[in-house]
């Protein structure tokens, strides 16, 4: 998928901009606080319709105004052009057309235009709970099986009921009829989460010794209640314990991603540099096995190249996306000199954008 042609109007710090983008790497270098991340932001915007920090879309539009449009022209490998169009008034709320026909539901976009982002909230993932973990991969995952994402709706609706229930007095034939509908749900859920993550970890293994030079190993590993038991077990033999504390104690809601470094827990041990890669290694690998599912290269965002990595680690990624795997890629760094030399020396073609006050010049 790539994107040829982005209009931004009323977006952030962006007041009107038509840009025309290189089917490879291009690169928006400027100060802090000069709008490189609002245009990721605004490509973010055609992809997943919201932004890729979880902002109210009204505090996208630029102070003072309306309304934004992101107005974005896409071809999709070799096929014909293809229009992306999300608008949003400050009255009349978000819309979003694909070659001039809105969606009824901005779900049914999800997917069309596959993405993967790298920056530098992602080290939440590390240092957050288990819930941004489990939200990650739902959204990876959601991205490519929309049973998934049924099984999910599911799960935490009848979640959601069970809870209430369980600060009442309900009947054994009520609760086994929302353990019933949890256990079918999370089976899918389960099998699914275990099946990605199968596949994800010798992408994320590989990617990570290309990135910190075969200096150190990685590892990352599943970890579910239901590796033990199914849920309908669970959901029986924690059932008083469900009653002491009102809610439902046991199931995939509970689900982690265990990230090591070296053997020990990444969180603890890894320096940030080495948390850093890890995350990168992780996007690499989402970007595989996206591209695998959707059938098309997906847009890579890599906002703030150079956060907390080495000149040789950011080499090393480079030289990673450089390859035919991989297809047109935006890249953000306040020091342009240093972009330039670190692609130069990675024998990369790229185009170049300074941005100063929400305005792109080539
Ligand atoms: N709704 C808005 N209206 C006008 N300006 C906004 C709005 N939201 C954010 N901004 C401005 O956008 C700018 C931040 O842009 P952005 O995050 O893209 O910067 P950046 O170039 O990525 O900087 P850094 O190098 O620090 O990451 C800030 O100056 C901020 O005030
Ligand atoms: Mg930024």
């Amino acid at each position: 998928m790539r994107l040829d042609r982005l209009s931004i109007i009323n977006f952030k710090n962006i007041e009107s901009e038509d840009l025309s983008l290189s089917a490879g790497i291009n690169c928006f270098v400027g100060d802090n606080g000069a709008g490189k991340t609002n245009i990721l932001d605004a490509v973010h915007y055609l992809s997943m319709a919201k932004s890729m920090h979880t902002l109210a879309d009204s505090q996208s539009v630029r102070h003072g105004e309306d309304g934004f449009v992101i107005d974005g022209r896409f071809t999709r490998d070799n096929s014909r052009p293809e229009q992306v169009v999300c608008s949003y008034t400050r009255r009349g709320g978000k819309t979003l057309k694909r070659n001039g026909k809105e969606y009824e539901r901005l779900s049914e976009h999800v997917g069309t235009v596959p993405i993967v982002v790298v920056s530098p909230a992602d080290s939440a993932l590390i240092s957050d709970s288990a819930e941004e973990r489990r939200r990650y991969l739902n959204r990876f995952i959601s991205q490519v099986d929309r049973t998934y994402l049924t099984a999910l709706m599911r799960y935490s609706a009848a979640l959601q009921e069970r809870n209430k229930l369980l600060k009442t007095s309900p009947t054994e034939d009520i609760l086994l009829i929302y353990d019933g509908m949890l256990a079918t749900n999370a089976d899918v859920i389960y099998r699914k989460r275990m099946e990605t993550i199968e596949a994800m970890i010798p992408l994320v293994e590989e990617f990570y010794t290309v990135l910190s030079d075969k200096r150190e190993t990685i590892s990352m590993e599943y970890r579910s209640e239901l590796q033990t038991a199914s849920l309908s077990e669970l959901l029986l033999a924690s059932r008083q314990r469900d009653f002491v504390n009102e809610h439902t104690t046991s199931g995939v809601h509970r689900d982690d991603v265990i990230f090591c470094i070296g053997g020990h827990p990444l969180r603890k041990f890894g320096s940030q540099g080495q948390q850093k890669s890890f995350l990168v290694a992780l996007k690499l690998a989402e970007y595989t096995l996206l591209a695998q599912h959707s059938g098309c290269k997906p847009i890579l965002l890599l906002d703030d190249l150079f956060d907390k990595l080495d000149m040789r680690r950011v080499s090393q990624l480079l030289k990673l996306t450089h390859n035919p795997n991989f297809g047109q890629i935006f890249i953000t760094d306040c020091n342009k000199h240093r972009l330039q030399q670190t692609l130069d020396e990675a024998e990369a073609e790229y185009q170049l954008f300074n941005i100063t006050n929400g305005k792109a010049a080539l």
